[in-house]
Protein backbone atom coordinates (compact mmCIF):
# COMPACT_ATOMS: atom_id res chain seq x y z
CA UNK A 1 0.00 0.00 0.00
CA UNK A 2 1.18 3.58 -1.34
CA UNK A 3 0.68 5.15 2.26
CA UNK A 4 0.32 8.50 -0.17
CA UNK A 5 -3.35 7.06 -0.74
CA UNK A 6 -3.65 7.42 3.41
CA UNK A 7 -5.30 10.47 4.61
CA UNK A 8 -7.15 12.06 7.57
CA UNK A 9 -9.95 14.11 7.58
CA UNK A 10 -13.08 15.21 9.79
CA UNK A 11 -15.98 12.55 9.20
CA UNK A 12 -18.94 13.72 7.23
CA UNK A 13 -22.75 12.55 7.16
CA UNK A 14 -22.05 11.46 3.73
CA UNK A 15 -19.44 9.08 4.61
CA UNK A 16 -22.14 6.76 6.56
CA UNK A 17 -22.51 4.11 4.05
CA UNK A 18 -19.10 3.24 4.40
CA UNK A 19 -18.82 3.99 7.62
CA UNK A 20 -21.54 0.95 8.35
CA UNK A 21 -19.61 -1.31 6.67
CA UNK A 22 -16.87 -1.70 9.67
CA UNK A 23 -19.17 -0.21 12.52
CA UNK A 24 -21.44 -3.00 11.74
CA UNK A 25 -18.83 -6.05 11.61
CA UNK A 26 -18.14 -7.83 14.78
CA UNK A 27 -14.72 -8.38 13.91
CA UNK A 28 -13.57 -4.45 14.14
CA UNK A 29 -15.76 -4.03 17.05
CA UNK A 30 -14.90 -6.65 19.36
CA UNK A 31 -11.87 -5.06 20.91
CA UNK A 32 -13.82 -0.83 21.05
CA UNK A 33 -15.69 -0.13 23.97
CA UNK A 34 -19.37 0.53 21.62
CA UNK A 35 -21.45 -2.12 20.14
CA UNK A 36 -21.65 -3.65 16.65
CA UNK A 37 -24.38 -0.91 14.71
CA UNK A 38 -26.77 -2.94 12.46
CA UNK A 39 -29.00 0.03 10.70
CA UNK A 40 -27.95 2.81 8.78
CA UNK A 41 -29.85 5.06 10.78
CA UNK A 42 -27.53 4.31 14.09
CA UNK A 43 -24.55 5.03 12.06
CA UNK A 44 -26.07 8.05 10.93
CA UNK A 45 -26.90 9.29 14.70
CA UNK A 46 -23.08 8.20 15.59
CA UNK A 47 -21.76 10.50 13.05
CA UNK A 48 -23.85 13.19 13.94
CA UNK A 49 -23.68 13.06 17.63
CA UNK A 50 -20.01 11.30 18.35
CA UNK A 51 -17.80 11.49 15.51
CA UNK A 52 -18.29 15.17 14.23
CA UNK A 53 -18.58 16.79 17.22
CA UNK A 54 -15.43 14.69 19.09
CA UNK A 55 -12.51 16.95 19.49
CA UNK A 56 -10.16 14.74 17.46
CA UNK A 57 -11.79 12.07 15.42
CA UNK A 58 -10.81 11.94 12.02
CA UNK A 59 -11.77 9.25 9.56
CA UNK A 60 -8.92 7.45 7.90
CA UNK A 61 -9.08 7.97 4.13
CA UNK A 62 -7.66 5.76 1.14
CA UNK A 63 -8.43 7.81 -1.88
CA UNK A 64 -10.89 9.40 0.09
CA UNK A 65 -12.93 6.73 1.07
CA UNK A 66 -13.55 6.24 4.85
CA UNK A 67 -12.24 2.80 6.04
CA UNK A 68 -11.80 3.59 9.20
CA UNK A 69 -10.70 6.05 12.33
CA UNK A 70 -8.49 7.18 14.56
CA UNK A 71 -9.15 9.53 17.35
CA UNK A 72 -7.39 11.57 20.20
CA UNK A 73 -9.29 12.42 22.96
CA UNK A 74 -7.13 14.66 25.15
CA UNK A 75 -8.52 14.38 29.45
CA UNK A 76 -10.11 17.78 31.04
CA UNK A 77 -8.46 19.60 33.30
CA UNK A 78 -4.97 18.98 34.54
CA UNK A 79 -5.44 16.02 32.98
CA UNK A 80 -5.13 18.13 29.45
CA UNK A 81 -1.39 16.89 29.07
CA UNK A 82 -2.83 13.33 28.39
CA UNK A 83 -4.80 11.78 25.65
CA UNK A 84 -6.15 8.69 24.79
CA UNK A 85 -5.69 6.76 21.39
CA UNK A 86 -8.10 4.69 19.52
CA UNK A 87 -8.58 3.25 15.98
CA UNK A 88 -9.74 0.81 14.05
CA UNK A 89 -9.78 -0.21 10.23
CA UNK A 90 -12.13 -2.45 8.28
CA UNK A 91 -11.37 -6.00 8.12
CA UNK A 92 -10.70 -6.03 4.07
CA UNK A 93 -8.38 -3.66 4.32
CA UNK A 94 -6.11 -5.06 7.08
CA UNK A 95 -2.41 -5.85 7.08
CA UNK A 96 -1.40 -3.44 4.39
CA UNK A 97 -0.29 -0.89 6.88
CA UNK A 98 -3.14 1.45 7.15
CA UNK A 99 -3.25 1.89 10.67
CA UNK A 100 0.58 2.50 11.26
CA UNK A 101 0.33 4.74 8.05
CA UNK A 102 -2.94 6.30 9.63
CA UNK A 103 -1.04 6.63 13.05
CA UNK A 104 1.83 7.93 12.03
CA UNK A 105 -0.19 10.97 10.45
CA UNK A 106 -2.04 11.57 13.13
CA UNK A 107 0.36 11.05 15.74
CA UNK A 108 2.79 14.12 14.12
CA UNK A 109 0.03 16.58 14.08
CA UNK A 110 -1.93 16.36 17.16
CA UNK A 111 0.72 17.91 19.22
CA UNK A 112 0.14 20.92 17.79
CA UNK A 113 -3.84 20.94 17.75
CA UNK A 114 -3.58 20.59 21.94
CA UNK A 115 -0.86 22.63 23.05
CA UNK A 116 -0.68 21.21 25.85
CA UNK A 117 -0.82 17.84 25.22
CA UNK A 118 2.73 15.72 26.25
CA UNK A 119 1.52 12.08 26.19
CA UNK A 120 -0.98 9.99 24.51
CA UNK A 121 -1.96 6.95 25.48
CA UNK A 122 -3.25 3.56 24.34
CA UNK A 123 -4.72 0.70 26.34
CA UNK A 124 -4.85 -2.24 24.19
CA UNK A 125 -6.26 -5.82 25.38
CA UNK A 126 -3.69 -8.73 26.10
CA UNK A 127 -5.02 -10.71 23.18
CA UNK A 128 -4.53 -8.00 20.65
CA UNK A 129 -1.63 -8.52 18.98
CA UNK A 130 -2.12 -6.69 15.66
CA UNK A 131 -2.98 -3.87 17.62
CA UNK A 132 0.27 -4.22 20.00
CA UNK A 133 2.03 -4.07 16.86
CA UNK A 134 1.14 -0.87 15.23
CA UNK A 135 1.86 0.83 18.31
CA UNK A 136 5.15 -0.43 18.39
CA UNK A 137 5.72 0.44 14.65
CA UNK A 138 4.46 3.85 15.00
CA UNK A 139 6.96 4.05 17.91
CA UNK A 140 5.04 4.04 21.14
CA UNK A 141 6.56 2.17 23.96
CA UNK A 142 4.86 -0.96 25.91
CA UNK A 143 5.03 0.48 29.48
CA UNK A 144 3.41 -2.57 31.62
CA UNK A 145 0.32 -4.77 32.17
CA UNK A 146 -2.83 -3.36 33.87
CA UNK A 147 -4.47 -6.52 35.60
CA UNK A 148 -8.20 -6.76 35.31
CA UNK A 149 -8.11 -2.81 34.07
CA UNK A 150 -11.71 -2.42 32.45
CA UNK A 151 -14.92 -3.39 31.30
CA UNK A 152 -15.39 -4.45 27.50
CA UNK A 153 -18.24 -5.93 26.09
CA UNK A 154 -18.95 -6.54 29.34
CA UNK A 155 -15.99 -8.35 30.80
CA UNK A 156 -13.24 -6.95 32.57
CA UNK A 157 -10.13 -7.28 30.73
CA UNK A 158 -6.01 -6.98 31.12
CA UNK A 159 -4.92 -3.94 29.63
CA UNK A 160 -1.49 -3.35 28.16
CA UNK A 161 -0.61 0.50 28.31
CA UNK A 162 1.57 2.31 25.70
CA UNK A 163 2.62 5.59 25.58
CA UNK A 164 4.07 8.05 22.89
CA UNK A 165 5.46 11.51 24.50
CA UNK A 166 5.97 14.77 22.16
CA UNK A 167 9.54 14.43 22.37
CA UNK A 168 9.56 10.89 21.39
CA UNK A 169 9.76 10.11 17.79
CA UNK A 170 7.50 8.67 14.89
CA UNK A 171 9.55 5.52 13.65
C1 LIG B 1 -5.70 -3.29 14.93
C2 LIG B 1 -6.03 -2.78 13.51
C3 LIG B 1 -6.40 -1.31 13.61
C4 LIG B 1 -4.78 -2.94 12.64
O1 LIG B 1 -5.03 -2.36 11.37
P1 LIG B 1 -4.11 -2.71 10.10
O2 LIG B 1 -4.34 -1.65 9.08
O3 LIG B 1 -4.29 -4.11 9.72
O4 LIG B 1 -2.66 -2.53 10.77
P2 LIG B 1 -1.23 -2.55 10.03
O5 LIG B 1 -1.35 -3.29 8.74
O6 LIG B 1 -0.71 -1.16 9.99
O7 LIG B 1 -0.33 -3.37 11.06
C5 LIG B 1 -0.79 -4.58 11.64
C6 LIG B 1 0.40 -5.35 12.15
O8 LIG B 1 -0.06 -6.32 13.08
C7 LIG B 1 0.30 -7.61 12.62
N1 LIG B 1 -0.76 -8.52 13.06
C8 LIG B 1 -2.04 -8.52 12.65
N2 LIG B 1 -2.72 -9.48 13.31
C9 LIG B 1 -1.82 -10.08 14.14
C10 LIG B 1 -1.91 -11.13 15.07
N3 LIG B 1 -3.06 -11.77 15.29
N4 LIG B 1 -0.79 -11.47 15.75
C11 LIG B 1 0.37 -10.82 15.55
N5 LIG B 1 0.51 -9.80 14.67
C12 LIG B 1 -0.58 -9.44 13.99
C13 LIG B 1 0.44 -7.48 11.14
O9 LIG B 1 1.24 -8.51 10.60
C14 LIG B 1 1.12 -6.10 11.05
O10 LIG B 1 2.48 -6.17 11.44
P3 LIG B 1 3.69 -6.22 10.37
O11 LIG B 1 3.59 -4.98 9.52
O12 LIG B 1 4.91 -6.28 11.20
O13 LIG B 1 3.47 -7.45 9.54
C15 LIG B 1 -7.19 -3.59 12.88
O14 LIG B 1 -6.89 -4.96 12.98
C16 LIG B 1 -8.53 -3.32 13.55
O15 LIG B 1 -9.27 -2.43 13.13
N6 LIG B 1 -8.86 -4.13 14.58
C17 LIG B 1 -10.14 -3.97 15.29
C18 LIG B 1 -10.19 -2.68 16.11
C19 LIG B 1 -9.06 -2.60 17.11
O16 LIG B 1 -8.60 -3.59 17.64
N7 LIG B 1 -8.63 -1.35 17.39
C20 LIG B 1 -7.59 -1.08 18.37
C21 LIG B 1 -8.14 -1.08 19.74
S1 LIG B 1 -6.82 -0.86 20.93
Amino acid sequence: MDPARISLRPFKLSDVDEFLKWASDDRVTRYLRWNTMTSREEALKYIEKVAMPHPWRRSICLDDLSIGYVSIRPESGDGGCRAHVGYAVATEYWGQGIATTALKIAVSSVFKDFPDLVRLEALVEVGNNGSQRVLEKVGFLKEGLLRKYGYCKGEIRDMIIYSFLSTDMVL
